[in-house]
């Protein structure tokens, strides 16, 4: 399963569910459509289909369990005790629903230019919608265009620079679910393409001051 040149980076998916983005990450790997390395999945449910899927593609799978009286810095160092022999240089998370904490964000941070080297995918056009069920917030206030977010990861729910968004129309859409259905296309094209570039290092965070001191994440042309 692994392929890796000297440019590729190795990375580890986290995913708490169905894992329809770790499919589309996997495929894109498989189709060397992304050269840089899948190295193991991590799940924070036992039961989560991704689990499954991972292992149908050869991923080797870790899986913890939070305790609910430990914190979340403890939980992540259980992780980290397992995915360090992984060595990834990148977390990619793919619907993880868990809070990272600041522990884990500060190991994932380039220590001369603090970037962050965690990745996420958010289903809303942020700032708008941040949080879960972002399709769903979406579709009830009656937005006519809602999209796709990927970000790097800093501490807060949903904050950090924004690598990449695309945007789609939801006036014709009936429910929810048609605008889960319609993002998720979105997300899947979206995410392994934005992975591919941004591991790859072709990318410059910039400070824009018309835009309030906010770093984003620019790919040069
Ligand atoms: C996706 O909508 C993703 O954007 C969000 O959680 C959902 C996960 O779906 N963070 P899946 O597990 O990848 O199918």
């Amino acid at each position: 399963m692994t392929r890796t040149n000297e440019h590729s980076k190795r990375f580890a998916i986290f995913s708490s569910g169905r894992g329809s983005n770790f499919e589309a990450i996997m495929k894109a790997y498989q189709e060397k459509r992304l050269t840089h390395t899948p190295v193991v999945l991590f799940s924070d449910r036992t039961d989560a289909e991704v689990i499954g899927k991972a292992k149908s593609f050869g991923l080797p799978v870790e899986c913890l369990e939070k305790d609910p009286t430990e914190s979340r810095q403890t939980f992540d160092k259980r992780i980290w005790s397992v995915l360090e022999m992984y060595r990834p240089d990148y977390l990619v998370l793919a619907g993880y629903f868990k809070i990272l904490s600041s522990w884990l964000i500060q190991k994932f941070q380039e220590p001369k230019h603090e970037v962050s080297r965690i990745l996420n995918i958010h289903p809303s056009l942020l700032p708008a919608f941040p949080g879960l069920h972002s399709y769903q917030k979406a579709f009830n206030y009656g937005a006519k265009v809602t999209g796709v977010t990927v970000h790097l990861v800093e501490e807060g729910v949903d904050q950090g620079p924004i690598c990449a968004q695309e945007a789609f129309s939801i006036q014709e859409c009936k429910s929810h679910e048609e605008v889960e259905n319609a993002g998720l296309k979105v997300e899947h094209e979206l995410y392994p393409k934005t992975i591919e570039w941004v591991l790859s290092g072709a990318y410059i965070l910039t400070v824009n001051e018309v835009r309030g001191q906010r770093r984003h994440c620019v790919r040069p042309s």
